[in-house]
């Protein structure tokens, strides 16, 4: 399987420590943020990554990583020319996960701590479609949150719900077989212009193809001071 990691955006909920650093750069514990999603992949057996990050940043990326050599993994690089949301970057993947293929897609800020094995493993029983995993969260609204029926299957997602309808949230782990590329070519810009992950998402969860797991153990987004912060002083505890 191959997979996609998608580093771009302008991090202003970080700003100022964003202005002249990508996000996915900025250290957490003793290592640049990049590095735990690669790390994570590696772990799961997924050496072919494409990362997907803004025009300003991709030097300091290659600089950084190269090759992905060190790192035990092969890395492919694409250019997101403009902010135009998450399924915006991913569509940039298409021709590096091919025809026929199931591959997974990490959002660069999302730190966690269980490995990636068996939510793959389960992914490639399943009959194409989607898979996200969740995560019992204290503060939903800042997130994707799940929509159940009576069986438990995922009606919709909301995405940062005012009244969030579940305490768990979507994380920024998708699996996705390729029929992901026609769903986000036909997609409409949000509100805010951009096209959003969520509605793919919910565009699977209406053919009744998104599946889900829950991913046990730590997991933040490390999108603002204070779960950068707490992801700082987790992945310091985890690797000391
Ligand atoms: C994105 C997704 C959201 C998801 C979150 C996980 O939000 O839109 O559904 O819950 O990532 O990190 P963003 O962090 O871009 O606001």
């Amino acid at each position: 399987m191959k997979a996609v990691i998608l580093a771009g955006g302008t991090g202003t909920r970080l700003l100022p420590l964003t202005r002249l650093m990508n996000k996915h750069l900025l250290p957490v514990g003793k290592l640049p943020m990049i590095c735990y999603s690669i790390n994570k992949l590696k772990e799961a057996g997924i050496t072919e990554i494409m990362l997907v990050t803004g025009r300003h940043a991709a030097g300091s990326f290659i600089e950084f990583l190269g090759s992905g050599r060190e790192y035990g993994v092969s890395l492919t690089y694409r250019i997101q020319e403009e902010a135009g949301g998450i399924a915006q970057a991913l569509e940039l993947a298409q021709s590096f996960v091919g025809a026929d293929r199931k591959f997974a897609v990490l959002l660069g800020d999302n730190l966690f701590e269980e490995p990636l094995n068996s939510h793959l493993e389960r992914f490639r029983q399943q009959q194409g479609g989607a898979m996200v995993l969740l995560k019992q969260v204290p503060d939903p609204h800042r997130y994707g949150v799940p929509v159940f029926d009576s069986n438990g299957r995922i009606t919709r997602i909301d995405e940062k719900p005012v009244i969030p309808r579940s305490d768990r949230c979507v994380t920024g782990i998708y699996l996705f077989d390729e029929s992901v590329f026609s769903l986000i070519a036909h997609q409409e810009p949000s509100m805010r212009g951009e096209l959003e992950i969520t509605d793919v998402n919910n565009t699977y969860a209406a053919q009744g193809m998104l599946e889900y797991g829950e991913l046990s153990g730590w997991w933040t987004d490390a999108g603002t001071f204070e779960s950068l912060l707490e992801a700082s002083v987790k992945l310091m505890e985890l690797s000391p």
